[in-house]
C-alpha cells in the first residue's frame, strides 16, 4: 500500500515564519484531533515521556508579560525579552510541547528525549497538512527553568520540547535552502 499523497506532502512541506500566522489559530476540536494526531509516535516502552499545555490567544498574552517581567529580572537584553515576549504576544494559538522524562532504567532518557521531539514534528505536520501554517519555536523562555516553570507550568525534570504555533497562513512560506543528503550520507556496501 502506498500514501502518494502523504509521500508528496512530506517531500514538500515547509514551516511558516511566525509573522506569517495570522488568527484564527485552530479551535478546540480540531487542536484535540491534531494532538491525538501528535501523539502517534514512536515512543521505546511506551512510557509517554511528554505532555501537551493548550495555549489559547488570551494565555498567550499573559505569558507574553511573564516573559517580559522573568527576562528583566534576569537582566536580558531588551532586543531578546521582546523578541521572544512579541512571539508569544503575536502568536494566534500555541502549543506547548513538555518533556515528562521517566525513571525506567531500561529506556535511556535520550530516547524519550528523542520521542518529544517526534511528538513536536508531528503536530507540526499534523496541522500543516491540514492546512494550517504551523512552526517549532523554542528560545531562552522555553530553556529557561523559571520562565518556563512560570509560563508553561513545568515541574521538577519536566523541560520544554518545543512551542508549536499555529495559525491561519497570510503567504506561503519563504523557501529554505534544504540539506545536501548526498554530502551527509556515507553508504556502506561492504
Ligand atoms: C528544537 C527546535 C527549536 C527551534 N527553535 C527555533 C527558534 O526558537 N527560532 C527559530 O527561528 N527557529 C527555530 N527552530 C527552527 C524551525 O522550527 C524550523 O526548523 C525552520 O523554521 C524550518 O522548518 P522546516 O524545515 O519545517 O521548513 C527550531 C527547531 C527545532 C528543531
Amino acid at each position: 500500500m502506498t500514501h502518494d499523497a502523504a509521500r508528496d506532502f512530506l517531500a514538500t512541506r515547509r514551516s511558516y515564519p511566525l509573522r506569517l500566522l495570522s488568527e484564527p489559530g485552530p479551535d478546540r476540536a480540531t487542536i484535540e484531533a491534531l494532538l491525538t494526531i501528535a501523539a502517534r509516535v514512536p515512543d521505546h516502552g511506551k512510557l509517554e515521556p511528554w505532555r501537551f499545555v493548550v495555549l489559547a490567544p488570551a494565555a498567550l498574552r499573559r505569558i507574553a508579560g511573564i516573559v517580559a517581567r522573568e527576562g528583566a529580572a534576569a537582566g536580558r537584553e531588551p532586543e531578546a525579552i521582546e523578541k521572544a515576549a512579541g512571539a508569544f504576544r503575536t502568536s494566534p494559538l500555541a502549543v506547548a510541547v513538555i518533556g515528562c522524562p521517566k525513571t525506567v532504567d531500561r529506556i535511556p532518557a535520550i530516547e524519550q528525549t528523542l520521542s518529544a521531539g517526534a511528538v513536536c514534528l508531528s503536530l507540526v505536520n499534523a496541522a500543516l497538512a491540514s492546512g494550517w501554517g504551523a512552526v517549532w519555536l523554542t528560545g531562552w523562555p522555553a530553556h529557561d527553568r523559571a520562565t518556563a516553570a512560570a509560563a508553561f507550568g513545568i515541574e521538577g525534570a519536566e523541560w520544554v520540547a518545543g512551542i508549536v504555533h499555529i495559525g491561519t497562513p497570510r503567504e506561503a512560506p519563504p523557501p529554505r535552502p534544504r540539506p545536501d543528503v548526498a554530502a551527509l550520507t556515507r553508504w556502506v556496501e561492504g
